[in-house]
């Protein structure tokens, strides 16, 4: 059976923005994010804390946590991979922060320049001082279905850093597909087995739309009884280097099927249509969600 209400959590502002080619300027990202606010996310992950030499795009985030208004009710969120991105996400005073790491070595060397052992004490120590200062924290695991250097990861090893991470004292894992390559099938063949050794409670997806699998993985997982994803809206980001490739899973077509379920989001489809268009006046292309498309059209 499905459930009657799901999560969505916005990361457009840092998984969407991060991968535009156009840095888009700081007061109209503050602009965005406000929208955002008012479209009835309880979630909004901001922006990241990561070297601005690697993901220039985001390397404004601590004015924007400045000046963003935070609307009562709703977390707001920042990537950090380490002690460096925590003390400036904590000087921001943030909700939340969420840390990440790969399944597989390669992705995780390429990403954040460490291998999986390597990684475990730096996120250790980061998820404990966050818990001090009082902020919740979030996991991502990134290449669960798939990784661009390694190809197939065994579920053995998803369990085993899912568990290390769990284990950490985070809050919620956020299971990526990052490059967007997972099927329904086999979706739905991993989540059986993590089933067995997580509580789904603490799990959330977050699929890219790549090959245009994303809504079919997030039905599959739906049936698992998962109930928050990730969602960027208009389907903001994918790869700058990567003519045509699309990014994230969009949240407007998320909520579109999702509505038509009559599965309840809290989200209000106007409004995110109206903040959708304006981050795509901000950009020098249009926004590949198929509720974009339609819209661009007519
Ligand atoms: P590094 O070079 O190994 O870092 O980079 P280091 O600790 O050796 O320090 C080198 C220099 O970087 C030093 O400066 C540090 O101060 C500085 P210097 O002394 O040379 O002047 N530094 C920093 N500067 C700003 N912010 C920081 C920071 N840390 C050190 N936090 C590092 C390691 C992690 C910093 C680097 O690899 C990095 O920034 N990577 C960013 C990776 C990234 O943002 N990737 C995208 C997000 S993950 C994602 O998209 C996946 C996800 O969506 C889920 C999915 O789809 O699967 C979450
Ligand atoms: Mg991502």
């Amino acid at each position: 059976e499905l459930p009657n209400h799901v999560t969505i959590k916005e990361v457009g502002p840092r998984d969407g923005l991060q991968n535009e080619h156009k840095e888009v300027p700081t007061e109209d990202k503050i602009a965005w994010i406000n929208q955002l606010s008012e479209a009835g996310y309880k979630y909004i992950e901001f922006s990241s804390f990561v070297h601005p030499k690697w993901i220039p795009q985001l390397k404004d985030a601590k004015e924007v946590a400045a000046s963003i208004e935070r609307k009562p009710g709703v977390t707001y969120a920042a990537l950090v991979p380490n002690m460096k991105g925590l003390e400036g996400a904590l000087e921001t005073n943030v909700d939340e922060v969420s840390v990440f790491m790969s399944a597989s070595d390669t992705h995780n060397k390429k990403n954040i320049n460490k291998t999986i052992e390597e990684t475990y004490p730096v996120l250790r120590e980061v998820v404990t001082e966050a818990k001090q200062a009082g902020k919740t924290v979030r996991g991502y695991l990134s290449t669960v279905f798939g990784c661009p250097y390694e190809g197939n990861i065994p579920v053995e090893q998803v369990i085993k850093v899912s568990r290390k991470l769990l284990d950490m004292g985070i809050d919620e894992l956020s299971l990526g597909d990052t490059i967007g390559i997972a099927n329904p099938k086999q979706v739905d063949a991993v989540l059986a087995q993590l089933k067995k050794q997580l509580s789904f409670d603490e799990i959330a997806m977050h699929f890219h739309n790549t090959r245009g699998m994303a809504l079919a993985n997030v039905l599959v997982s739906l049936e698992h009884g998962i109930t928050t994803f990730d969602g960027s809206l208009g389907g903001l980001g994918g790869c700058p280097y990567a003519k045509g490739a699309s990014g994230n899973l969009a949240t407007d077509d998320l909520v579109h099927m999702l509505h038509e379920m009559k599965i309840e989001t809290g989200l209000d489809e106007r409004k995110l249509e109206e903040a959708a268009i304006f981050v795509q006046s901000k950009l020098d292309k249009a926004l590949p969600s198929h509720h974009m498309q339609v819209l661009n059209k007519g």
